[in-house]
């Protein structure tokens, strides 16, 4: 798919990856409209005259994903590209006291319940595409939890087998699933946390280009180590991400 005056849905794209993707997609001369949850960083965004549109909503609560899905539906019937890329982590271990329910509520609703709503509410639009594309940013975690980040690594691999589910119920001429599964990335999500990131550039690049090139599971740098290892040993490949914390 050439990008070229394609009309593309961001979630998260104030800040990170969704950002560096934002300016790839500006690159591209797609039509960006970004979704995020900060007005403020919406507000900066909206000045610049290459994005098409900018809406504010707090994808953890799932009355307001319902209502943007409908608002984008009347507003953008060309929409053919929809990137589910927000998300959180909570760095915690599932039994401590600051994971309360209202933050297991959260994690869930934005990271795996949103992704689901959004997506189910456009389908009609999208379907109606000769072409429509759906990018699902997971991580390498889907494949093989770390220690901390029960939740995230659940919501992760909610994602992937999701992903592959849709992909077997939509011929891929009607809508092409992508899910791209980056390692740990040097973004404010991970700030003071891991070693040896990649840069949000390198997976931004990664993304367009499966968009670009009919890609389906893109494994972005160690984590197609990682894919590999999962496959010979998965009781290896469990005993190294163990360390991470
Ligand atoms: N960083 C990594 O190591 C890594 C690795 C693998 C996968 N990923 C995945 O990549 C995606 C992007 O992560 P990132 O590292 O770029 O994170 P980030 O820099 O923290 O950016 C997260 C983005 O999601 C938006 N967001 C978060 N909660 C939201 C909510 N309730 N409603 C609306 N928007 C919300 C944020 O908007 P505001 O700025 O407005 O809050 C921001 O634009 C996530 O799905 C993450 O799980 C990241």
């Amino acid at each position: 798919m050439n990008l070229h005056g394609v009309k593309v849905l961001i979630t998260g794209g104030t800040s990170g990856i969704g950002l560096k993707l934002v300016e790839e997609l500006i690159r591209e001369k797609a039509k960006v409209i970004v979704v995020g949850r900060s007005e403020e960083k919406l507000q900066l965004l909206s000045q610049d005259q290459q994005i098409n549109s900018v809406y504010a909503c707090d994808l953890s609560n799932p009355q307001e994903v319902i209502r943007l899905s409908e608002k984008i539906s009347q507003h953008h019937p060309d929409l053919q590209v929809l990137i589910n890329n927000a998300g959180i982590q909570h760095n915690i271990l599932f039994a401590e006291a600051t994971s309360t329910s209202e933050l297991i509520q959260s994690e869930v609703n934005t990271n795996f319940l949103a992704p689901l709503l959004l997506t189910r509410g456009l389908l009609p639009v999208l379907t109606k595409q000769t072409q429509a594309v759906l990018v699902n940013m997971s991580s390498g975690l889907a494949l093989t939890p770390k220690f901390k980040s029960a939740v995230y690594c659940g919501t992760k691999g909610g994602l992937h087998i999701f992903s592959k589910a849709l992909r077997i119920q939509y011929d891929p001429q009607t809508l092409r699933v992508i899910e791209i599964l980056p390692p740990a990335v040097d973004t404010p999500m991970t700030a003071g946390r891991g070693r040896k990131k990649i840069s949000p550039e390198m997976v931004a690049k990664k993304t367009i280009h499966a968009i670009t090139n009919q890609k389906k599971e893109v494994y972005v740098h160690k984590t197609k180590i990682l894919y590999w290892l999962n496959r010979l040993s998965p009781t290896l490949a469990q005993q190294l991400m163990k360390q991470f914390k």
